[in-house]
């Protein structure tokens, strides 16, 4: 009986699979070609995807100056903070690179997609198949990518590359490193971060400490400092010490203030808990490696 039922299930899904769902459930409904037309919009670099049509650098420029230069500049030099759509070239490696469409984007179907999809920014998707193909003729003419004559159709997307596509590589890299598990998992507090952003100083965090505090111009100094001199007796809390994993122990030391917490560290101080030796008895320390420690040390109790 049980094989029966079982078949008869099987033959159901087989010969009416897509359907099934829907009156199983009785919600939701086929997605009808226009539907999937209208969010299936995507251009691969190689035109895939592109509309038949053609639009003309001259036709372009003509939209460009009714429907665009009111942000992006006449010559895409961007009015105010409205983003720069031209020049830049050359500029990836300075300090204050300038990434545009010409200097940065890696394709051209980036290009067409971003007008067809979003411009102009308060009436997207206004623009019809040949006004996109012109303006973005326009914007790689802004660029001095392509000739005064030139037309862009889906016939010869292809032709045109823009300058930094060789800079852009595949991402090999795996979403996540972890395996898949149910039991006996890695635990996560085995896991510690050694570097992050801050420490490299990619992330400028100085704006944040509080008044008076000692600078991170040598990220690492704290760090170091409190490793080689300090976490013998403040990691667990020997001899009195407390331990740097003890917050309420510490946000009572930290409402005194930096100034007082420097103090007691650089000079030494007897208090109720135990003897602080002067730099933790290193006397050679500079009393700034001394006050980056105690930083890194409010940084570890606030973690
Ligand atoms: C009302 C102002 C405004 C108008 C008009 C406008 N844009 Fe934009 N445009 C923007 C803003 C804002 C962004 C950035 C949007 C974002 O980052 O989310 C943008 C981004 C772009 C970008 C991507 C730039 C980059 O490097 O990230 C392109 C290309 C672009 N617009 C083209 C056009 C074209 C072509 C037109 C005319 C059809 C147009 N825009 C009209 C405001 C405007
Ligand atoms: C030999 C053990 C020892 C070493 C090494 C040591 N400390 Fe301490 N530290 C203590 C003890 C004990 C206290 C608690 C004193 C009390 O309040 O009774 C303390 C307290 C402190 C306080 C809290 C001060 C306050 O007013 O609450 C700071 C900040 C501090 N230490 C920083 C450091 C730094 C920075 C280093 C390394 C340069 C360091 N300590 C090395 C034992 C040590």
């Amino acid at each position: 009986m049980f094989k029966l039922i079982k078949l008869s299930l099987i033959l159901t899904l087989a010969i009416a699979a897509p359907s099934v769902v829907a009156s199983q459930y009785a919600i939701g409904t086929n997605a009808s070609k226009a539907e999937i037309a209208g969010w299936d919009i995507d251009i691969r670099p190689d035109g895939q995807g592109l509309p038949v049509g053609s639009g003309s650098v001259a036709d372009g420029e003509i939209l460009y100056e009714e429907k665009c230069a009111s942000c992006h500049g006449v010559f895409g030099e961007g009015e105010g903070r409205w983003p720069v759509l031209a020049g830049g070239m050359d500029t990836l490696t300075e300090d204050r690179p300038e990434k545009t469409v010409g200097s940065y984007w890696p394709y051209v179907s980036t290009l067409w997609d971003y007008i067809h999809r979003a411009m102009p920014f308060l009436q997207p998707q206004s623009l019809d198949d040949d006004e996109v193909y012109a303006l973005t003729a326009y914007v790689l003419y802004l660029n001095e990518l392509v000739e005064e004559e030139f037309v862009l159709s889906d016939n010869n997307f292809a032709v045109v590359a823009l300058p930094n596509q060789g800079a852009f590589q595949d991402d090999p890299r795996p979403d996540t490193n972890n395996v898949r598990c149910m039991k006996n998992c890695r635990d996560p507090e085995s896991v510690k971060v050694i570097q992050d952003s801050t420490a490299l100083g990619v992330t400028p965090v100085d704006h944040l400490k509080p008044e008076g505090s000692v600078q991170a111009d040598e990220p690492l100094l704290g760090e170091e400092t409190y490793i080689a001199a300090c976490g013998l007796c403040h990691d667990a809390g020997i001899a009195g010490a407390p331990s740097v994993t003890d917050k309420a122990v510490w946000s009572k030391r930290i409402e005194q203030g930096l100034g007082v917490l420097y103090d007691h560290a650089v000079n030494g101080y007897q208090g109720t808990d135990g003897v602080m030796p002067a730099k933790g008895g290193n006397a050679s320390l500079e009393d700034k490696a001394v006050k980056a420690a105690v930083d890194h040390m409010v940084d570890l109790v606030n973690q």
